[in-house]
């Protein structure tokens, strides 16, 4: 039986993604801060579900909420991160941009961190973050949020590295979508967005492929191209 944590597990993709885990017969931990909602959650597989809440932007505590979870799962096979904070803000208001930050690089950054001395030491493991596609260029929506996404994609990269270099048999896989039909992906100028479960479908199925990185849904892998080909003078005016 495959022991996993779902950090973002009270909405969303991960909501969806802990859902299919569970329905395949494995135990998952399942986290987020709205605890009534993840203890509904729970209730859809009581045996198979276990809550913990807490919130990833307070680096302090992560380990210990970490560890005490992975002791209530009697051990941990992956480590799925799909916490993440993502606000429109053109106007650079301070908060959603320090929030961003505070969850999305620092958090970001606790969780991943500890997952790979986690696997490390017991030589074996998969760490899967979310990234987006929102990482491959910056942009003018939600500039804290874009550059949080590039330094995810690139922090799991020198992870990648990292386990070559010290023959660590850690799977790193960076996920990165396009738009989700969520509370995050609403408002004008979103197009293409994939409903939850096929998303979440998608996700676990490179998971069981142990990819290196993923664009969900899998056309979005061609959006990436043509994005990161836009000349900057062009980009930086579009
Ligand atoms: N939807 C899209 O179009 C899209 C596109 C590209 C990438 N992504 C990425 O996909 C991931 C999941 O997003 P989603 O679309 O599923 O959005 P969502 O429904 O808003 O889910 C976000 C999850 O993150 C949790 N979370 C946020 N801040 C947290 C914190 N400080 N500590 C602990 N948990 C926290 C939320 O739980 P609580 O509020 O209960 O803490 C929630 O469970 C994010 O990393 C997002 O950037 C989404």
């Amino acid at each position: 039986m495959q022991k996993i944590i779902v950090l973002g597990a009270s909405s969303g993709i991960g909501r969806e993604i802990a859902r299919l885990y569970a329905t395949q017969g494995c135990m998952v931990g399942i986290t987020g801060r709205r605890e009534k909602l993840l203890t509904e959650l729970q209730t859809e597989f009581p045996d198979r579900f276990i809550v913990s809440a807490f919130d990833i932007s307070e680096i302090s505590t992560v380990e210990r909420y970490l560890d005490e979870l992975v002791r209530r799962l009697n051990g941990l096979d992956v480590l799925i991160l799909s916490a993440g904070y993502g606000k429109r803000n053109s106007e650079l208001d301070a908060e959603p941009e320090q929030q961003a930050i505070r969850t999305d690089v620092a958090g970001f950054t606790a969780v991943v961190g500890w997952a790979f001395k986690y696997f490390k030491q017991q030589d074996y493991g998969h760490i899967v973050a979310i990234s987006s596609i929102a990482g491959l260029r910056g942009n003018r929506y939600s500039p804290a949020y874009s550059a949080s996404k590039v330094y995810n994609m690139n922090y799991l990269q020198s992870l990648r590295q990292l386990a070559h270099h010290q023959k660590i048999n850690v799977g790193i896989t960076d996920v990165r979508p396009g738009f989700v039909d969520t509370q995050m992906a609403q408002g004008q100028g979103v197009f293409w967005s994939a409903s939850v479960p096929k998303a979440a479908a998608q996700i676990v199925k490179a998971i069981e492929k142990k990819k290196d990185i993923v664009y969900i849904t899998r056309r979005w892998k061609y959006v990436a191209v043509v994005i990161r080909l836009i000349p900057r003078i062009i980009f930086e005016r579009l």
